[in-house]
C-alpha cells in the first residue's frame, strides 16, 4: 500500500517537475531524493529556507562526484534564492544527490536552471558603499593583493546560503578600492576539507615554478580542517590567469604541524633581505615562523606569543609588516597583527596588536607583556588583515575587516547575505606620549562618494535637530566634525528613525570615555551579546575630531586621526535619517560638514 502511494508520487512528481523546470525528481533505495538535468543555461537556482532542512547534497557532473556542500533547501516556505554556477558543465548530466529530503519539499519543484540572476540587492540591511556578497555569507577578508591596477579581495564565502557553512573563498575586484566587482567563486572545498582563512601573494620571479604564461603566478596559502584527523594544515592553490581560476597544488596539504592541532590563518610575504618567503601562522595563541625559497617547502623557525597581549582567547589571522614610525622610511618599526578570539571591550572577538622588530626569522615584542593594544573599540572589526603587492609608489599599507562578530554572525536579521566588509583603511605608525600606536583612516578613496555636502556651525546647548539628513540617501552619509569649547559633561549625538530607534554615540568628559550605545537601535533581540554600550578610554583633548560613516546597518567611529576607533553594526527598521546632538551640564561649538554617500557604480 505504502510502495505503491510512494510510487504514484514519484510517478506525479516526475511530470509535474520534469515538464515545469526540465529537472527529474527521483528517489532512491536509500531515501535520497536525485535531481538530474542536461546542464544548459549558467545557473542552477536554489530555493532556500531559514533555517530550512540542512541537507547534504553530493553534485555529481556525468557520474563523477565534484562537490559535496550543506544545503538549507526549501521545505515550505522560501525565504531567498541563490545560483549555483554551472556554466562549465553545459551539455553534460548533473545529478545533486540530496540526503534525507522529501520529493514533497518545495526546493523539489521549484529548483530551475537560468541564465539569469537577479539577487536581492535592494535588500532592507544591504549597505550602499561597504563590499558585502551578491548572496551567501561572508566572514573573513582572506588573500588581498594588488596587481596590475586591480585590489584583489578574497573572503570566506558560503556560497550556497547565508550561514557560515560550505566554507569557499568568494571574489571580488576593484581598480578604487570602493567599487567592487563581483567574480566567480574562487576555491572551492576539496577532499583536504573546507577553504579557511589564508594569504595570497604574486610570485614575482616565480619561485615556485608554476608560471606558465605571461602573467605573474599568484599563489593562495590557505587552511584546510581535516575531520578524520581534527587537526588543522596549510594548502596552496595557484593561478596563472590573474586570481579567475585556480588550481589547487598536487602535493596539498603543503605544510602539517608538528604537533598542535590548532594552526591557522597563514600569512605569507616576501622577505626582501633574505631573498625568500616567510610564513607567519597561528598556532593557539602564538605566532609561528616558517620560511621558503619557493612558497611550497617550510621550514619552522620560531615562535612568539603566549603571554603577550590579551590574557586569553585563541589567535587567529596573524599579519606582521614593516612601517615607518612618524612616516620616517629610514626609522621603520614591524607591525604584529592579531586577531583574537576573546578579550573585547566587550567581551568577544577583537583585533589587537604588537610593535617590534623581525629578522626574517623571529619576532621580537617592544611591549611589555602584560600591555594590551587594540585596534578598533567597537563589537564588529574582526579578522583585520592588509594587502600585500601594493606598489612602493603609492606604499601605504591598507586594511580592510570583516564587520560582524563571531557571537551573533549567523543570528543578524539580513536573509539573502550575512556579512560586510568595513571600509578600507589605512594603517600608520605614529608616537603618541612617547610610545608607538597603530592608527588607522578610511583611505582617501572613500572621499569619492561623497555628494550634497551640507554645512553646520552652532553652539549646542541643550539640543540641536537634524530632521531629515538625506531622507532619498537609504540611511547612507558621513557626519564630518570637531567640537570645541566644551563646557558640558556629556557631549553626545543620537542617529534615529522614524520609529524611535536610536543609536547614541558621546564622550564622557568627566569618565574621559567615548560610548557607543546600540541598545535601542532597532531589531537587537536576535541574540543577548548584541544590544550593546560599548566605550574606548580617550585622552582629554580641547578639541574632539570625529569622523562617522553610517551605512544603513553600520557605524564606524574614527577619533581624531583614528587613535580611538569603533565599528559597530546595527539594524535599524528604517534609516536613520534625523540625528540630535546634545549637551548635558553645558555647552560645546560644533562645526560639521555632512555628506550623503553614494552607491559605487559595479556591484
Ligand atoms: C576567523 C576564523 C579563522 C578561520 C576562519 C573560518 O574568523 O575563525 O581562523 O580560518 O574564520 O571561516
Amino acid at each position: 500500500m505504502k510502495r505503491s502511494f510512494l510510487f504514484l508520487l514519484m510517478i506525479s512528481l516526475f511530470f509535474s517537475c520534469g515538464k515545469k523546470n526540465d529537472i527529474l525528481v527521483t528517489r532512491q533505495d536509500d531515501g535520497s531524493i536525485v535531481l538530474s538535468f542536461t546542464a544548459d543555461k549558467k545557473y542552477l537556482i536554489l530555493p532556500l529556507e531559514e533555517p530550512g532542512l540542512e541537507l547534504p547534497v553530493d553534485v555529481k557532473v556525468d557520474g563523477k562526484q565534484e562537490h559535496a556542500y550543506l544545503i538549507r533547501f526549501a521545505g515550505k516556505n522560501i525565504d531567498y534564492r541563490i545560483p549555483m554556477d554551472i556554466s562549465a558543465w553545459k551539455g553534460k548530466k548533473v545529478e545533486l544527490v540530496v540526503k534525507n529530503g522529501s520529493n514533497a519539499d518545495i526546493f523539489c519543484s521549484d529548483i530551475r536552471q537560468s541564465d539569469t540572476f537577479e539577487g536581492n540587492k535592494e535588500e532592507k540591511y544591504r549597505p550602499v558603499y561597504h563590499f558585502t556578497p551578491p548572496y551567501g555569507w561572508m566572514n573573513d577578508p582572506n588573500g588581498l593583493l594588488y596587481y596590475d591596477g586591480n585590489y584583489h579581495l578574497f573572503f570566506q564565502h558560503n556560497p550556497f546560503g547565508s550561514r557560515g557553512q560550505n566554507t569557499s573563498w568568494g571574489h571580488a575586484v576593484s581598480g578604487d578600492l570602493v567599487t567592487w566587482q563581483s567574480l566567480p567563486e574562487a576555491i572551492y572545498p576539496d577532499q583536504f576539507g573546507l577553504i579557511f582563512s589564508g594569504s595570497s601573494v604574486v610570485d614575482w620571479n616565480n619561485t615556485s615554478e608554476l608560471q606558465t604564461g605571461k602573467e605573474k603566478t599568484f599563489l593562495a596559502l590557505y587552511t584546510q580542517y581535516n575531520a578524520a584527523e581534527k587537526k588543522l594544515h596549510q594548502s596552496l592553490a595557484y593561478s596563472n590567469d590573474k586570481g579567475l581560476s585556480w588550481t589547487k597544488y598536487s602535493g596539498n596539504p603543503i605544510l602539517k604541524h608538528r604537533s598542535a592541532p590548532d594552526f591557522r590563518d597563514p600569512k605569507v610575504f616576501w622577505y626582501e633581505p633574505n631573498q625568500e618567503w616567510v610564513m607567519a601562522v597561528a598556532c593557539n595563541r602564538v605566532l609561528e615562523i616558517y620560511t621558503s625559497p619557493n612558497a611550497i617547502d617550510w621550514t619552522y623557525e620560531s615562535c612568539f606569543g603566549n603571554d603577550y597581549g590579551l590574557p586569553q582567547g585563541g589567535w587567529e589571522c596573524l599579519d606582521l609588516f614593516e612601517l615607518p614610525l612618524n612616516g620616517d622610511v629610514t626609522n621603520k618599526k614591524w607591525v604584529l597583527i592579531c586577531n583574537c578570539t576573546l578579550g573585547g571591550p566587550s567581551g568577544g572577538p577583537v583585533t589587537q596588536y604588537f610593535v617590534g622588530d623581525f629578522d626574517g626569522k623571529k619576532f621580537t615584542c617592544d611591549f611589555k607583556k602584560e600591555e594590551v593594544h587594540l585596534l578598533d573599540w567597537g563589537k564588529d572589526n574582526y579578522a583585520t588583515v592588509s594587502w600585500s603587492d601594493i606598489p612602493r609608489e603609492d606604499g601605504r599599507r591598507i586594511i580592510i575587516a570583516w564587520m560582524s562578530n563571531w557571537d551573533y554572525a549567523n543570528d543578524v536579521p539580513s536573509v539573502s547575505f550575512k556579512g560586510a566588509m568595513t571600509v578600507p583603511k589605512e594603517l600608520k605608525l605614529v608616537t603618541r606620549n612617547n610610545k608607538p600606536v597603530l592608527i588607522s583612516y578610511p583611505v582617501i578613496e572613500i572621499d569619492k562618494l561623497r555628494r550634497d555636502p551640507k554645512y553646520i556651525n552652532t553652539k549646542i546647548e541643550k539640543e540641536y535637530v537634524i530632521d531629515d539628513l538625506y531622507p532619498y540617501g537609504k540611511g547612507a552619509y558621513e557626519l564630518d566634525f570637531t567640537i570645541k569649547n566644551i563646557t558640558a559633561g556629556i557631549v553626545g549625538l543620537k542617529l534615529i528613525n522614524p520609529k524611535n530607534e536610536f543609536t547614541d554615540i558621546f564622550i564622557s568628559i568627566p569618565e574621559k570615555r567615548l560610548y557607543v550605545d546600540r541598545t535601542k537601535s532597532g531589531v537587537v533581540d536576535f541574540h543577548a551579546t548584541f544590544p550593546a554600550k560599548v566605550h574606548a578610554d580617550i585622552e582629554v583633548k580641547d578639541t574632539y575630531k570625529l569622523r562617522i560613516l553610517v551605512d544603513r546597518a553600520s557605524i564606524e567611529c574614527f577619533e581624531g586621526n583614528g587613535e580611538t576607533n569603533m565599528t559597530n553594526i546595527v539594524f535599524p527598521e528604517l534609516p536613520y535619517n534625523k540625528i540630535i546632538f546634545y549637551a548635558q551640564d553645558g555647552s560645546y561649538d560644533l562645526d560639521m560638514r555632512t555628506y550623503r554617500m553614494a552607491a559605487p557604480e559595479i556591484r
